[in-house]
């Protein structure tokens, strides 16, 4: 232990050095648009995934009551044992329904789904091709496919996507993965044609929507709808998203896609056979977001209101927001200490936005990262519209 003390504090002395350390925040109350962390008081949240504000909507709440009354904590069991409820059903097919595939399956994050499908549908000689700014969990999910070849592409460059391919062109499975919205620069991946790329090469695309679900399209369907492709993802394309986000912001992941997809990973799929299924009280809330979500569209075009608001807002007083048509408004200011330093002053202002930097984002492209929600009123656009002109005229940024 003393040698690996001595590292753990050397290591996190040279963080706050650097100012770079992160802390974390306690929250006092639900994280609606507006909520109170203890020690600053009250803020005005940009930096929720809450996109449809269903985090602490009263029927997500009562559902998720509901469903701790009627099945209890949990499984106590993995799901193929006797840990799997009815809930967990409903949730998958709503969740199908939704999307329009053939089958979906959870998870207990959207992390674990990315884990549990990129190493179980791979065997040796198969290739997995991924774009460079993939989300964390699909860059862990694919390095734990260790019998697979791997390539990563230049950020949303097709030619080098179609080169990844050729290069890999003997193996006989080849999934190509990417975000649908990238998480950091809140652009979206460019599905149409990476669908007519992989159809060329018989590759196998897999989409994670975490930031399009509930965001991009009409509907809220995500990606495929923004694209105006029919609100189900293409067949053969596999799909997997978080239900921690837009769908009630509790936890939760699923894969969604071709039935055999969905039995193959109830089959093989390592957390399914060696980890609990989602606690009720998550499966009910989620499905019950996903209900009010179908039931009330007008959520997704507020939302869409609010972004175009907002990002005119910003380019008004001056900022260079990064082009996106998602609820991620990124903002570059280069390094990591001042977006932290920038992050602080707004919140000192009540306006909770995050700093991100290294090793979250390449050094030197450190930035606040907003993010929009419905809930948002124009009064709480207004006020922090109001605290990004007075940081200009403070920090001149
Ligand atoms: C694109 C993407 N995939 C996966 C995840 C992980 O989701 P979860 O919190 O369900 O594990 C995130 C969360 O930040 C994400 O942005």
């Amino acid at each position: 232990m003393p040698a690996l003390s001595q590292r753990l504090q050397r290591t996190l002395n040279e963080l706050r050095a650097a100012g770079t350390f992160k802390s974390l925040r306690h929250l006092e109350i639900p994280t609606g648009p507006v909520t109170t962390i203890e020690g600053v008081g009250e803020v005005i949240v940009f930096c929720s995934n809450n996109y449809l504000g269903l985090a602490d909507h009263p029927e997500v709440i009562e559902a998720g009551r509901e469903g701790l009354r009627k099945f209890g904590a949990g499984t106590a069991s993995v799901r193929f044992i006797c840990g799997t409820f009815t809930c967990h059903r409903v949730l998958e097919e709503r969740i199908a329904e939704f999307l329009g595939t053939e089958a979906a399956l959870t998870y207990v994050s959207c992390w674990n789904a990315n884990e549990g499908l990129m190493s179980t549908l791979v065997e040796s000689g198969d290739a997995i091709v991924s774009d460079e700014l993939n989300h964390a969990s699909i860059i862990d999910a694919i390095r734990l496919a260790r019998q697979a070849t791997k390539k990563v592409f230049r950020h949303s460059d097709l030619a080098a996507l179609e080169a990844s391919l050729a290069e890999v062109q003997n193996s006989p499975v080849k999934l190509v993965v990417t975000d649908g919205v990238f998480s950091m620069e809140g652009d979206v991946a460019r599905l149409p044609e990476m669908i007519e790329i992989c159809r060329r090469h018989d590759a196998t695309l897999v989409v994670d929507d975490s930031h399009g679900v509930g965001v991009l399209g009409k509907g809220g369907r995500g990606v495929f709808e923004h694209f105006g492709m029919p609100t189900q993802a293409p067949a053969g394309v596999i799909l997997t998203g978080t239900l921690g986000k837009a769908l009630g912001g509790a936890a939760g992941g699923y894969v969604a896609g071709p039935r055999e997809v969905v039995d193959f990973l109830i089959q093989r799929s390592r957390p399914q056979l060696f980890s609990n299924a989602v606690p009720p009280t998550v499966a009910c809330s989620a499905a019950k977001a996903l209900e009010v979500l179908m039931r009330e569209p007008q959520r997704v075009t507020r939302l869409h209101e609010n972004v175009a608001a907002m990002r005119s807002g910003l380019r008004e007083l001056g900022y260079q927001v990064l082009e996106s048509t998602t609820a991620i408004l990124p903002i570059i200011v280069g390094d990591t200490a001042r977006a932290i330093e920038l992050s602080n002053k707004l919140l000192k202002m009540g306006v909770f936005v995050i700093g991100f930097g290294y090793p979250v984002v390449p050094e030197g492209t450190a930035r606040l990262r907003i993010q929009m929600s419905s809930a948002h009123t124009d009064e709480h656009i207004a006020r922090a519209l109001d605290a990004f002109r007075r940081l200009k005229d403070e920090t001149g940024s």
